[in-house]
């Protein structure tokens, strides 16, 4: 009987909760037990643990962000803390992990598993466990969830959150048009995706926006000002009312610097424009998960207890992602190497590349 524990960590992300509950309850009807590890990696290491039942999620699909916490957890870079981590799961009797989280918590995961022998022999030699423990929990199982607003996993079409959070600076933008629409306004809203354009492109798309800023399409340094005042003039005479300008909080031009809500603002405000900047925040992140995110988490979860019970030693650490609207399973390394090749790209100034590699994510 395998006893698997599930965490989220890093930034939450609407859906988190029905990722949980789906571990927990698909868990119990394969005959697992299952443990929710509180505070992300951090509960590893104060042994913050305890085993769920069926009736513990019973309402968990409406609760926004996650009920059992999570965090940015710097110490579980360090072996030593890792190897408490490891004795603590040991001494819960827990062979597999299941985490819930963007690319770094993520890559936490395999990192555990590649340690995890040696841990456990050190552990063995330091008389901390018993032979028998040490033989028994031999290897870790784990597979990743992917648990961000940000969208910006390569290898998944979507990730657990993103549609919920899209949804919100939706509704946000719509607020704010009426008032930028009272009052002949213009306003420049900031979104959060961190590197990735993913939720600020989408967002300028479904409201209608006047101008979008995105890190993968960065605009001239030398003209990005005068390329946008064209823009919204043109719409301002056009008959528009309001204009809205959404900027991604990554957003830079084509020599690095970031793109800032401010120095929008103030080019609007040179060409005539009564212009306002809203940063809409944490607000993106709160709130509780769109069906598609609850589904999305739903389907994933029982997944990610089904390549556990398939996993071998020898099984690459499975993500799970969706493509094309079909759970799939894919190499967490693989994924966690293209993303991060993207930020690569643009560092480097590739943005053609960037954007290829981008698009590659959804054609493969
Ligand atoms: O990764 C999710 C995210 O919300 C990013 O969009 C944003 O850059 C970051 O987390 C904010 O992090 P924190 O909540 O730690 O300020």
């Amino acid at each position: 009987r395998k006893r698997i524990a599930v965490l989220t960590s890093g930034g939450d992300s609407p859906g988190m909760n029905a990722a949980v509950r789906a571990v927990v309850r698909y868990g119990i009807y394969r005959d697992c037990e299952v443990y929710a590890v509180h505070e992300g990696y951090a509960g590893l290491i104060s042994d913050n643990m305890k085993k769920m039942s069926w009736d513990d999620v019973r309402g968990w699909l409406s609760f926004g962000g996650t009920l059992i916490g999570t965090a940015r957890c710097l110490e579980f870079r360090d072996r030593e803390w890792r190897k408490v981590g490891c004795y603590n799961m040991i001494k819960n009797g827990i062979d597999a992990l299941i985490v819930c989280g963007g690319d770094g918590s993520l890559t936490g995961a395999d990192f555990l598993r590649n340690d995890w022998p040696s841990l456990v022999a050190d552990l063995k030699a330091e008389g901390k466990i018993t032979a028998e423990q040490a033989e028994h929990h031999g290897h870790l199982y784990i597979s990743g969830l992917v648990g961000s607003i940000d969208n910006d996993m390569a290898m998944t079409d979507s990730t657990i959150g993103a549609f919920s959070s899209l949804d919100r600076i939706c509704t946000n933008v719509n607020w704010i048009q009426a008032t930028a629409d009272s009052h002949s306004r213009a306003f420049v809203i900031e979104v959060m995706g961190r590197h990735c354009g993913w939720l600020a492109l989408m967002a300028a798309i479904s409201t209608r926006a006047d101008y979008v800023f995105l890190p993968e399409l960065p605009p001239k340094s030398s003209s990005w000002t005068e390329d946008m005042n064209k823009v919204v003039l043109r719409h301002r005479k056009a008959g528009s009312r309001r204009i809205i300008v959404i900027v991604a909080e990554g957003a830079i031009d084509d020599d690095l610097n970031p793109i800032k809500p401010e120095a929008v603002k103030e080019s609007l405000d040179k060409i005539g424009f009564d212009t306002r900047v809203t940063t809409l925040g944490h607000v993106q992140r709160g709130g509780t998960a769109v069906a598609a995110d609850r589904l999305l988490a739903t389907m994933q979860g029982a997944e990610a207890v089904e390549a556990i019970l398939d996993a071998t030693p020898d099984t690459p650490s499975p993500m799970i992602g969706i493509r094309e609207n079909k759970l799939v399973r894919v190499s967490l390394l693989e994924a966690v190497k293209e993303t991060k090749a993207v930020a690569a790209a643009i560092e480097r100034k590739d943005f053609e590349g960037a954007r290829a590699l981008r698009d590659s994510e959804f054609k493969e």
